[in-house]
C-alpha cells in the first residue's frame, strides 16, 4: 500500500471538492491510502511518511493562496528531493485568470528537486465562489486513478 498526502487550501469549498475527488480516484485503485490535510495542520517535517505529496490551492491574485505559499516556504530540499509530487488548483476562465496557483506550486517543488509525476492541472470555477465547471470532479477522480497507477 502506498501513502499519499493531499495538502489543500479552500476558501469557498471548490478546491476542497477537487481534492476529495482526487482522493477518491487514488483510493479507488485499492493501492493508495490518502490523508487530506490543511496546510496549517500539516507537519512539513513528517513528509517522509508519504510516497507522494499532492498540493492544491485556489488561485489568488495569479498565485497560490497565502496559506499554501507559507507551507511551500517551509519545505526544504532535504524533504522534497526525489519526492513524487502533483500540483493542482482552481481558477477562473479567461485571459485575466493567469497560469493558476498550480504553476507556483509545481515550480517551487521542482526547484527543490521533486519528481513531478504528472503535469499540473487547473479546475475551472464559473465565479469567485464557484461552482466548478461540469465534469471537473470526475476529471480529478480519473487523474487520481492515473496517478495511483504511475506510483506503483
Ligand atoms: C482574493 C482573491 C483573488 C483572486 N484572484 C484570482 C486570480 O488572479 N485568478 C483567477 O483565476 N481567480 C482568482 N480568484 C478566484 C479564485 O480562483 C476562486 O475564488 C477559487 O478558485 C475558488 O476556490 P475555493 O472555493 O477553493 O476557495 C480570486 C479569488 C479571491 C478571493
Amino acid at each position: 500500500m502506498k501513502n499519499a498526502i493531499i495538502v489543500y487550501d479552500s476558501v469557498y469549498g471548490n478546491t476542497e471538492k477537487v481534492a476529495r475527488a482526487l482522493a477518491e480516484g487514488l483510493e479507488k485503485s485499492g493501492t493508495v491510502k490518502v490523508t487530506l490535510s490543511r496546510p496549517d495542520a500539516t507537519d512539513a517535517g513528517r513528509l517522509a511518511e508519504y510516497d507522494i505529496l499532492l498540493i492544491g490551492a485556489p488561485t489568488h491574485a495569479w498565485k497560490a493562496s497565502e496559506s499554501i505559499r507559507k507551507f511551500l516556504a517551509k519545505l526544504s530540499e532535504s524533504s522534497i528531493k526525489g519526492k513524487r509530487v502533483f500540483a493542482f488548483d482552481t481558477k477562473m476562465k479567461g485571459r485575466f485568470a493567469g497560469s493558476g496557483a498550480s504553476k507556483d506550486i509545481q515550480d517551487s517543488l521542482s526547484k527543490l528537486g521533486a519528481d513531478v509525476v504528472r503535469e499540473r492541472v487547473s479546475a475551472i470555477v464559473k465565479g469567485k465562489e464557484g461552482p466548478l465547471e461540469e465534469g471537473a470532479e470526475s476529471n480529478f477522480t480519473s487523474i487520481g486513478l492515473e496517478i495511483a497507477k504511475i506510483i506503483q
